[in-house]
């Protein structure tokens, strides 16, 4: 018989993992309390930009595996395993995770639940958050279970990472819970997929370990960086140079502007407070330092741009290349690139933001500066550009095509990605960070 799945919350996780399950041939059903995205999905339409998503999810709607509902007892009933894909967002005023659409998922799900279904936590959650909602659901739903499964895509990749990931990892409790998520996965496992199997605390701590150790990856070669900057040396051929020692990896070593998005940042912010409430604070010190280096990065760049233009943004004109946290994605959370040109706004510069697909994203979030979606247009009368987020067409730009300027043009290139040759050919000043001035 055709599992059936339902997949709860429908974000860049929820309505990826719905698509890709009904890809391997289940019938799924899709669960958002917004009834708009509900509605847009319904119809076969994603509400972000994933490449390759659109595809898959518009294919397995027509071949009526997928579809997509607010009504979560419609989902409760037609499914016996449960996806809990919902949000945890850093708490205001707090490191900690926002937990409230976990619990509230949960809390709306179990009056709902068939005996003996199975809900599947994928939300990066503090370790522990899967022993209470067992305890809860034990009380509420005695024949339901409680499993682990993280998830570790990508945006921009969601699509691959999810039908061939690096590995599953599954925290359970009982040899039918591991024996229900092997089926579910078996297409995978079949790829000779890793399949690991782990008590709860385990699943749980893997996710923010793997973020963990991305974030300390991305923030140690800024860190070097900065010594290169200091010392008049180039990181992009430091980083080259130790990547090619296997026990590093040439993977996650690109310096620059550093991390942001929906999870490293406050991924590493609730590991760090979740630490501190089980005795283990001074284990994740460092991650305060990881943090802090990172958010450096991004002071650095103002401080570059300023200094570009004689100490004084007021009345300049700034164009800022990139407004998602990251090419390939719509994604304007923490990001790093709007973060920096808000800040030059409030310092007085005439701020022009130009992005190939996170626009409608960040006007929302920064509804003050000014968006311009030709890059053309976005280049002509800018006095300085910085280039934040690293969109292939902004390598392939071809700067002589601006023509010759009267007055001096300045680039700062904080993703490290541009032909530097080709921008000083074109008569404009290049600086990078951590690696020489000419
Ligand atoms: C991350 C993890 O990679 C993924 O496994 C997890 O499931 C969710 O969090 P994502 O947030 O999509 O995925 O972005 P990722 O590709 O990891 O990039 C994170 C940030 O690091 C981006 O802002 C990116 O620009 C930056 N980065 C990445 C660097 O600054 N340098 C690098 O070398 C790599």
């Amino acid at each position: 018989m055709t599992l059936r799945l339902s997949v709860i919350g429908t974000g860049y996780l929820g309505a990826t993992h719905a698509a890709c399950m009904a890809e391997l041939g289940y019938e799924v059903i899709g669960v958002d309390i917004d009834p708009a995205k509900v509605e847009i999905l319904q119809s076969g339409r994603v509400p972000f930009y994933e490449p390759g998503l659109p595809e898959v999810l518009a294919r397995n709607i027509a071949a009526g595996r997928l579809r997509f509902t607010t009504s979560m007892s419609e989902a409760a009933a037609t499914a016996d395993i449960h996806f809990i894909c919902v949000g945890t967002p850093q708490q205001s005023g707090a490191n900690a995770a926002d937990l409230s659409q976990v619990f509230g998922s949960i809390q709306a799900l179990t009056p709902h639940l068939r005996a003996g279904a199975l809900v599947v936590g994928k939300s990066t959650v503090p370790v522990g958050t899967a022993a209470v909602l067992a305890e809860q659901l034990a009380l509420t739903a005695p024949t339901a279970e409680v499993a682990w499964n993280p998830e570790f895509l990508r945006e921009g990749f969601a699509v691959a990472d999810t039908l061939h990931p690096d590995r599953l990892v599954v925290g359970v409790r009982s040899q039918r819970a591991e024996d229900l998520l092997r089926e579910v996965y078996a297409p995978l496992i079949a790829q000779d997929v890793p399949f690991l199997v782990t008590d709860f605390p385990t699943a749980e701590l893997v996710k923010v370990a793997a973020n963990s150790f991305l974030a300390t990856k991305i923030s140690f070669i800024n860190a070097m960086a900065e010594v290169c900057e200091a010392a008049g040396a180039d990181i992009t051929q430091l980083a080259e140079a130790i990547g090619y020692d296997p026990r590093i990896g040439n993977r996650f070593l690109a310096a620059g502007l550093g991390f942001g998005g929906g999870c490293l940042p406050k991924d590493i912010r609730a590991f760090m407070a979740r630490a501190g409430e089980i005795g283990a604070e001074e284990a994740l010190a460092f991650l305060r330092e990881v943090d802090q280096i990172n958010l450096r990065q991004r002071t650095h760049t103002v401080n570059l741009a300023r200094a570009a233009l004689d100490g004084s943004f007021a009345g300049k004109n700034v164009t800022v290349l990139g407004a998602a946290f990251k090419p390939d994605s719509d994604d304007v959370r923490d990001s790093p690139a709007l973060a920096v040109a808000a800040a030059i706004l409030n310092a007085g510069g005439n701020v022009v933001v130009h992005d190939p697909k996170a626009l409608e994203n960040a006007a929302r979030v920064y509804p003050t500066l000014t968006y311009v979606e030709d890059l053309a247009q976005a280049l002509a009368d800018a006095e300085l550009v910085l280039h934040l987020t690293e969109w292939p067409e902004y390598r392939e730009f071809d700067p002589t095509t601006l023509g010759s300027s009267p007055r001096q043009r300045h680039l700062i290139d904080a993703r490290n990605r541009l032909d530097p040759l080709v921008w000083r050919a074109s008569g404009w000043t290049y600086r990078a960070l951590g690696r020489p001035t000419a």
